[in-house]
């Protein structure tokens, strides 16, 4: 499709497969299946969820919100359900949101999920994205208790400035779609790679230093460090920067590549699932994304 090489794609990101969701699916029936598997998981019925929210910026339509066609695919009535658009820091940005709502107790289950299509968003004409992003999605089911353990902070931040870096420029109230734009591939994303890519290692790791310092705890303390799945390189950037050593990252983007608000859940569920977090580990999340946004959580499993 675009000249470029495995060499150069496993070099300079360390993708070596990814998930292209077939044309008669989309993100809520991706979002419907990892919810599925939360709520099985958690033991409990989908109509004992108080709220859905969904992190994406490839959702079914403009509106209504993926999490209003989830909550209709679950079977669930009269709830709140909404999306974060904050792409790659979607999940985290969602989790620390119902981290407050169930602090506060004002509800007791709530379901978060990452998913995306972004390959229906993808130029295939255009090397320095198209060889980066899949589709997929995740799902957690929040819920309070009485310990000290669980999560014990969330970080959420954005910076617009940077806002050119990385967007899907037309489809929005600024360039409504049109034969123009259409044309001109503005409805697939652009990204400033490079300059992106030096933004998150620094903006990273001084993210992983803040989290930790807020809990008390250092990074040789930590069991696991999931990162958002962007490239390999930003990922053992930041873990060198940190002292942390790779035994203790969760890395899975050469099965999946970018998947963007998925990417933390997927990389979470799989690391749960192969047994490499066990409980009282100190579990760092961090993510990185288009706006700029960015987020952390630190959890004691
Ligand atoms: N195949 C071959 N060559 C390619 C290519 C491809 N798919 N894509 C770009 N190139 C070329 C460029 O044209 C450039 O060529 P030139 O030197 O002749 O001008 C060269 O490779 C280097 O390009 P550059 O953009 O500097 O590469 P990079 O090392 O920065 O890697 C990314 C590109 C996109 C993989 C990397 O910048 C990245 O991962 N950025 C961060 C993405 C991110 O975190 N986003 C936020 C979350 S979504």
């Amino acid at each position: 499709m675009v000249d470029t090489s495995d060499e150069w794609i496993t070099e300079r990101t360390g993708i070596k497969e990814r998930r292209i969701a077939d044309s008669s699916i989309s993100t809520s029936d991706i979002a419907l299946e990892a919810s599925k598997k939360a709520i099985k998981d958690a033991g409990i019925k989908a109509s004992e969820i108080s709220m859905i929210i969904v992190g994406t910026i490839t959702g079914d339509m403009p509106m209504p919100a993926t999490a209003c066609l989830l909550q209709k695919k679950l079977g669930i009535k009269d709830i709140p359900a909404f999306d974060i658009n904050a792409a790659c820091s979607g999940f985290l940005y969602g989790i620390s949101i119902a981290d407050g709502f169930i602090k506060s107790k004002s509800c007791k289950y709530i379901l978060v999920v990452g998913a995306e299509m972004l390959s229906r968003f993808t130029d295939w004409k255009d090397r320095t994205t198209c060889v980066i992003f899949g589709d997929g999605a995740g799902a957690a089911l929040l819920t309070g208790h009485n310990g000290k353990d669980g999560i014990l902070s969330t970080h959420i931040h954005a910076d617009g400035n940077f806002s050119d870096l990385i967007k899907i420029p037309a489809g929005g109230s600024q360039k409504p779609t049109s034969e123009l734009t259409v044309r001109e591939r503005m409805h697939f994303i652009k990204m400033k790679g490079n300059e992106t890519f030096k933004i998150a290692v620094k903006t990273l790791g001084s993210l992983v230093e803040d989290t930790l310092k807020h809990n008390g705890i250092t990074a040789q303390q930590l069991s696991l460090l999931i990162p958002h799945q962007a490239n390999k390189r930003i990922i053992s950037a930041v873990a060198e920067r940190l002292g942390i050593s790779e035994d203790k990252i969760m890395m899975n983007i050469e099965k999946y590549g970018n998947t963007s608000a998925a990417s933390v859940p997927i990389a979470l569920d799989e690391a749960v699932r192969s047994g490499r977090i066990k409980p009282k580990d100190y579990i760092l999340l961090e993510a990185f994304g288009a706006g700029l946004t960015w987020a952390s959580a630190l959890i004691r499993w």
